[in-house]
């Protein structure tokens, strides 16, 4: 057998799990950050948080380890975790949540997604997301041997034409995937656009996942769950992630809740992918939920100043941004400065101006990449020193860029 006709390889190319070249082993989020640690560059591709989530509930963690939490946590999670995830969807949407049978607790909201595509979608099946897309929803989708539809979120407003929304799903499709703060665009839907969604979820009976990880990182206006809205609750998984709330990214305590027949099917196949995890972590998110509402106030209101630091200073250089209203990502355009391949430009950046970004257009279906051509996606949840010195730095990318 060669390596061409592996069903593995198969598998790798149907789920967009290659990089661009077809090499399996390097995608360009392994790539930039390999240049950005070769020249000693700041890395704004990767979206990981350069502090750490509260030590009050990091102790909690240390605690839990040395009071016995080693051995398998139970499939959903442990009941004070979903309990305070019942607490925390009631306390801030007025949703309520049966912490026995509407949650589970999964391994990241990598994993919920995982279990969520899984559950609900078989080998033919249709499933629409807005492009860019956070990249798992290719690879999950590809591995279910589904056919994965796009709406494009298009510079400057990345807003959805809504009669493209309503021409993508049909009675083929069996899930629409909402991210909503979106990543890697940072914005914010609409509430019409969350109202059109659930309108064809019902006319097409499909469910609806929605990826809500950014919840508590908005800057403008509160976040609005999908579930919350007329019609929404009923068709849609919700997902959420203590690693993107509270800076504990390698925690992995990622969340589904929702109805009790969908949550369910998505427990019934998380089973299967890790059973569970996380036990020493789980008691800490559940302290973590219950924090006071100035522990997520200041946070977010933290992040968005990290956040116009960082547009402010790529403006003054002479480049426009993509204004986020949430997340931790934004996103400027390099079109101004004659760039035709925000990829070359990514890929020189580290060297050249110090400082690393990830292009826009590897967030999309290959035959889409050129409406991003010219796009970067820069990650801003880092120190308000270290953003000081990547926009001294980036003052150097005009010029560079015109070598
Ligand atoms: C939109 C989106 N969904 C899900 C995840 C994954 O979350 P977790 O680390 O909890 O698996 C991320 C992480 O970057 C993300 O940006």
């Amino acid at each position: 057998m060669t390596y061409e006709s592996t069903p593995w390889r198969r598998t790798a190319r149907s789920a967009n799990l290659l990089g661009p070249t077809g090499d399996p082993g390097v995608t360009i989020f392994e790539e930039i950050t390999g240049l950005a640690n070769k020249h000693h560059a700041i890395n704004l591709g990767q979206g990981f948080p350069d502090t750490e989530g509260p030590q009050e509930i990091r102790e909690l963690a240390v605690k839990a380890i040395h009071d016995g939490a080693n051995q398998y946590a139970p499939g959903s999670g442990i009941p004070a975790l979903r309990q305070a995830i019942s607490e925390h969807q009631n306390r801030y949407y007025g949703l309520k949540i049966d912490p026995d049978t509407q949650v589970v607790v999964s391994t990241g909201a990598t994993e919920a997604i995982a279990a969520t595509i899984l559950a609900f979608v078989e080998a033919g099946d249709e499933v629409v997301t807005f492009e860019p897309y956070y990249d798992s929803y290719a690879a999950m989708i590809g591995l279910a041997n589904a056919a994965h539809k796009v709406v494009k979120l298009r510079a400057p407003s990345f807003a959805p034409d809504l009669d493209e929304l309503r021409a993508a799903v049909t009675d083929k499709t069996r899930l629409i995937i909402v991210n909503n703060p979106h990543n890697p665009t940072g914005t914010v839907f609409d509430e019409n656009v969350l109202n059109e969604i659930i309108a064809l979820a019902h006319k097409h009976d499909c469910i609806i996942l929605a990826d809500e990880v950014y919840e508590h990182l908005t800057f403008d206006s509160p976040h609005i769950p999908i579930a919350t809205l007329a019609g929404g609750f009923e068709r849609t998984v919700t997902i959420s992630s203590a690693g993107k709330s509270f800076s504990f990214t390698g925690w992995k305590v990622g969340w589904a809740s929702g109805p009790r027949e969908l949550i369910t099917a998505v427990r019934t196949v998380k089973q299967f992918l890790s059973y569970s995890s996380g036990p020493a972590f789980q008691p800490a998110v559940a302290e973590a939920l219950a924090l006071p509402d100035s522990f997520f106030t200041n946070f977010s209101a933290d992040l968005g100043e990290r956040g116009a630091q960082l547009a402010d200073g790529l403006e003054k250089a002479g480049i426009p941004v993509m204004r986020p209203k949430g997340t931790y990502f934004l996103v400027a355009d390099l079109k101004g400065q004659g760039v035709e391949s925000a990829v070359d430009a990514a890929k020189l950046m580290p060297e050249r101006i110090g400082v690393a970004a990830i292009p826009l257009s590897v967030f999309a279906h290959q035959e889409n990449q050129s409406e991003y051509a010219s796009l970067l996606r820069f990650a801003f949840c880092k120190k308000p020193e270290v953003i000081a010195r990547a926009v001294e730095l980036l003052q150097n990318l005009p010029g560079e860029l015109a070598k």
